[in-house]
């Protein structure tokens, strides 16, 4: 069976839940839309993810600096950065039974171009045409207010004691503002050279009217940005090279190259001049978008200038000019990175006499390196052996499971479904039954299913 006609959203889900990957977040008290919860297997993935994604933005590079910016903001910076004004979806409510559609997302699905950055008179033009081809998808009515743009922005109070949320500090709307609000600092304290680049991974908050599809769209996300700062009008090769770098990143980390394609955006966001995104086939869904690649001009730093009245050009050493850099911005979420990843990873395929679930991640985004068990737990000397061996995994990789549970078939289809690429079992061979094994343990690879014998010594630089 080939993954692509196997893998479905559903079964992702499932599989997450049961595996210990991804849970919904206050699942015991019903739920909260679009928000989830990693679990001890998908925070382990998600954090090498984050470690793989730092090391080729920030390590792998030169003249890039890390950042981790507050999350709460003086309110103007929203106001400077367009958000207040223009970070919206366009929404309709229903007149029968008060059900809110986002009326791009309606129109897109019934194969109308559209999208949530057309103004609110372009949109309900598409809207008008097209009304009789949208019912309610609760009440199957036709009776829809006209689109009006709703802000995204997530409020909170912060500070504000008077309950009448009259200057609200927002939650961050997109990461990067806490990098532009620091760019100053970073030139300040570091006397970077343009082109550098400046990366962080923070969380973001928007109002999304209808999260779905798992991790896809969420209220809370992270997300993953690198900003790269350039003198003006040294854009345009700066911006093909990042957007093969982003590409060949995805590749890199073992996603199959017929699952990525590029897409320009027709309609642009307000900050961009030019914008991609790395598109995924995303199970039940194709290709959507899984990064956005910006050209964001001197748009940001010229409005930080011109609400904060603070100087923010840049004293070019070599021309002793002053201009305002240009930014060419790659963004991720960590959520649709993890689900790429996991979607990518997953195979259904026949082994012995049935079928097995399986997680191929590379060896280093795997939850666990290797798992370790005793042939039989009710024999104390293989127990002890095993967890001798365990021990001085665990000292070198970490991130090791002991898995004793069920029988040993059992214990690789549950590791085939965390992904991890090595199970070593102990037996009496390992003991000396057989004298010629003494000390050698059975190593079994993931995706072949084959098994070799191993001495312990030799077991830690095998595994590296
Ligand atoms: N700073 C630029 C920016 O925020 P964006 O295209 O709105 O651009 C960047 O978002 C990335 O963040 C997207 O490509 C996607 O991976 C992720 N993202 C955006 N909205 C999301 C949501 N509601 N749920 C999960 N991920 C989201």
């Amino acid at each position: 069976m080939s993954q692509s006609e196997s893998v479905t959203m559903e079964k992702i889900v499932a599989l997450c839940k049961r595996r210990g990957f991804v849970f919904p977040g206050s699942e015991i008290y019903g739920g909260l839309a679009g928000v989830f919860d990693f679990g001890p297997n998908g925070v382990e993935l998600l954090n090498n993810l984050k470690r793989a994604w730092w090391k080729a933005n920030v390590y792998d590079k030169e003249n890039y600096y890390g950042l981790d910016a507050g999350m709460f903001k003086n309110p103007r910076v929203w106001d400077a950065s367009g958000h207040t004004s223009g970070f919206s979806d366009p929404l309709a409510d229903c007149r029968e039974c008060n059900t809110r559609i986002r009326v791009d997302k309606e129109l897109a699905a019934i194969g109308i171009q559209a999208d949530e950055k057309m103004s609110e008179a372009e949109i309900n033009k598409l809207f008008d045409e097209q009304r009789e081809n949208i019912p309610c998808p609760k009440c199957g009515k036709k009776n829809f207010t006209p689109a009006r743009a709703f802000n995204l922005l997530v409020k909170s109070n912060l500070g504000d004691f008077t309950s009448e949320g009259g200057e609200p500090v927002y939650l961050p709307g997109e990461a990067c503002q806490g990098i532009y609000l620091n760019y100053k600092n970073v030139v300040d304290s570091m006397s970077p050279k343009l082109p550098f680049g400046l990366v962080q991974i923070n969380k973001a908050f928007r109002n999304e009217i209808s999260p779905r599809n798992f991790l896809f769209r969420t209220r809370e996300m992270e997300q993953a940005d690198t900003q790269l700062f350039v003198k003006p009008h040294e854009n345009k090769s700066a911006f093909e090279q990042i957007k093969q770098d982003r590409m060949n990143w995805y590749l890199s980390i073992g996603i199959k190259p017929k699952n990525l394609r590029f897409k320009q955006h027709e309609n642009l966001v307000f900050y961009a001049s030019d914008a991609w995104d790395i598109e995924y086939n995303f199970p039940s869904l194709g290709f959507d978008e899984l990064e956005g690649i910006h050209d964001r001009t001197d748009y940001d730093l010229k409005q930080h200038m011109e609400f904060s009245g603070v100087d923010l050009t840049y004293l070019d050493p070599e021309t002793n000019e002053r201009y305002i850099p240009w930014i060419l911005e790659t963004s991720v979420g960590m959520g649709r990175m993890f689900l790429a990843v996991l979607a990518d990873a997953y195979h259904e395929e026949e082994m012995g006499d049935g079928i097995r679930t399986v997680l191929k991640l590379r060896p280093d985004l795997a939850p666990y390196r290797v798992a370790v068990s005793p042939l039989l737990k009710n024999k104390p000397e293989l127990v002890a052996k095993a967890r001798e061996v365990f021990l001085m995994l665990k000292k070198e990789f970490g991130n090791v499971a002991w898995d004793d549970n069920g029988n040993v078939g059992k214990r690789y289809r549950r590791q085939d479904e965390i992904g991890t690429p090595y199970c070593i079992v102990i037996d009496f061979d390992t003991l000396g039954e057989n004298p010629d094994l003494l000390d050698t343990v059975t190593v079994r690879h993931r995706d072949t299913g084959d098994q070799e014998r191993v001495n312990i010594i030799e077991l830690v630089n095998k595994l590296k």
